[in-house]
């Protein structure tokens, strides 16, 4: 068996240009971040539990739009820390994860310039929402059940 050594440069630059030929760009970032975070705005659900913990969008915004380009186009923009940020959030449940992961492919559906581009960024998005539940919910209570 042979294997192909490739540097973290040039799979960056495979990650690069699969995404350009989807037609994953700066413009089709910032469209989808404004779309689905006016959606959770207004959600019956969702909306209350973003309105309480985030005071400044005109921040959060631009920041959400370096974390999927560096996710989807790997441009190393994004380097903040979000198991942190979601540790701390209050009135976030486990089941709201599926609600946001089903606004978020519905929003990615509406605007998807390829049909390619809703599986490239369900599996991201899934992968990323298990993680974060893991630190929110499992790890907390299995840290809890082994105190003396
Ligand atoms: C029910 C699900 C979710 C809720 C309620 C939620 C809520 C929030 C809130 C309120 C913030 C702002 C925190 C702050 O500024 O202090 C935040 C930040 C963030 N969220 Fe979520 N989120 C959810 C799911 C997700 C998922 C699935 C992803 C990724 C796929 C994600 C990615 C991020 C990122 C990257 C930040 C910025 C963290 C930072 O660097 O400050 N979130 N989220």
């Amino acid at each position: 068996m042979t294997y192909r050594v490739r540097s973290a440069e040039q799979r960056r630059a495979e990650i690069q240009e699969r995404a350009a030929a989807m037609g994953i760009d700066d413009a089709f970032i910032a469209h989808l971040v404004d779309t689905f975070y006016t959606r959770v705005r207004a959600h019956e659900r969702l909306g209350p539990i973003f309105a309480g913990a985030i005071e400044d969008w005109d921040e959060h915004l631009p920041k959400m739009k370096d974390f999927w380009s560096s996710v989807a186009m790997s441009t190393g923009r994004y380097s903040g820390k979000p198991v942190l940020a979601h540790q701390k959030l209050s009135g976030a449940a486990q089941e709201d994860f599926a609600v946001w992961l089903g606004l978020f492919e519905q929003t990615v559906h509406d605007l998807a310039p390829s049909p390619d581009v809703i599986p490239y960024f369900m599996e991201r998005a899934q992968r990323i929402a298990e993680s974060l539940k893991l630190a929110m919910f499992t790890l907390p209570s299995l840290r809890k059940s082994s105190e003396p």
